[in-house]
């Protein structure tokens, strides 16, 4: 096994793993990838302070996110088929999670379903919603999260139409994948992927299949989404939903002050800076460039957390550093996962952390409560 020492090392190993249609759904953006890659990039123009012979004994990243104790401010974001990268992803990565302290966010699109993952683990998680047509599917699954204890409800609001991936058309994604003779191929490639899927039995969209009904393909992301989101989703709907599940909620996917102000209007705990890493609206701002004035516009008034680019514990402190109370981890767990399973998500976060404490130290702070904007280099941010 390799040395591994930071998150691309991850990313190498999840390629070589994982089949291409599943590797390639998770690194990949919509039309250009110009905001993908944007998220990244903006990240590496921000420069920090070194400051010296400042006491770096017993530090501390420890905060909270709405109100839960984090040991420091990284959730792992919602990801559609994560129980594609590796047999039982989700169940593997919400136990990641909860040993390392940090909150894990289930997706509707998941391969393991809201009552597996909640069998699995033993602290409350996150529960992330697409709002659909079918209002009485929605209840439902409201509902399920509320019988599985998750504390917080994720609604987003990015994703009710599907950004163009070429990379999904191209490979003709679907859980489980279709045996075409390409896929075969591919997977013969993949000996312990294939091993593991053939040892569970979660292999389709687990809070979807068995619970609702009147899609023509249950397999397709992309049919399901363009038949059963609804693209007519309002604030009177954020509104509809906030009332039903009564309990936290995080609007995901700002990324303009005047949608910030709406969030803030609906009630929500904390919204969520986002272009859903790059896969919706090609050339839309990158997070950490519109971060800023949302947090001057409304952090007084709500949370505001981040997602989007972020691949290592500096790019978490800058973002702290810019106002941020929160992050969300998307592709870099998923490499982790995609490489070694549980013991990758940890080694993931376990990197991340490492590199945000140091980090911290060497810009002059022990206290992550401690570091602001001053921790930047004037004229990079
Ligand atoms: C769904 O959430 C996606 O971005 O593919």
């Amino acid at each position: 096994m390799p040395i591994i020492t930071n998150i691309e090392d991850l990313r190498i190993l999840h390629q070589k793993r994982a089949p291409k249609m599943f590797y390639d759904y998770a690194d990949s953006g919509s039309w250009t990838e110009t905001t993908y890659r944007a998220n990244e990039a903006d990240f590496q123009k921000i420069k920090f302070r070194q400051r010296v012979a400042v006491n770096m004994e017993n530090r501390t990243t420890q905060t909270t996110m709405i109100g839960e104790t984090v040991a420091m401010p990284v959730a792992l974001a919602p990801t559609g088929l994560t129980g594609m990268q590796y047999a039982d992803g989700e169940i593997l990565a919400a136990r990641a999670a909860e040993k390392f302290g940090v909150p894990f966010c289930l997706s509707t699109m998941s391969i393991c379903s809201i009552e597996e993952v909640a069998k699995h683990t033993t602290k409350p998680f996150w529960f992330q919603l697409y709002v659909m047509k079918d209002r009485d599917f929605i209840e439902r699954l409201i509902e399920r999260a509320r019988a599985a204890s998750c504390s917080a409800l994720v609604l987003t609001l990015d994703l009710q139409i599907l950004g163009q991936r070429h990379k999904d058309l191209k490979n003709g994604l679907s859980a489980p994948p279709k045996l075409t003779i390409a896929n075969i191929i591919n997977m013969m490639t993949k000996p312990s992927w294939c091993l593991g899927m053939a040892q569970t039995p979660r292999r389709n969209f687990g809070n979807i299949v068995g619970h609702a009904s009147g899609v023509g393909n249950m397999a397709s992301l992309s049919s399901w989404t363009a038949e059963q989101f609804d693209p007519g989703l309002s604030w009177d709907d954020v509104a509809w939903i906030k009332k039903r599940w009564g309990g936290k909620l995080i609007i995901k996917g700002i990324l303009d002050v005047e949608d910030a102000r709406l969030a803030v209007n609906s009630g929500a705990d904390a919204l969520i800076v986002s272009n859903h890493g790059g896969r919706q609206l090609d050339h839309a701002v990158s997070s950490i460039h519109a971060l800023p004035a949302i947090v001057e516009a409304v952090g007084k008034e709500i949370e505001v957390w981040v997602d989007g680019g972020i691949r290592s514990g500096q790019d978490v402190l800058k973002a702290w550093a810019l106002g941020a109370r929160g992050t969300m981890i998307g592709r870099a767990f998923l490499y982790g996962l995609g490489a070694m399973g549980e013991a990758g998500v940890t080694k993931c976060l376990e990197i991340i952390h490492r590199e945000l404490d140091l980090s911290m130290a060497f810009t002059g702070h022990r206290d992550i409560h401690k570091v602001t904007k001053d921790i930047l280099y004037p004229g990079t941010y």
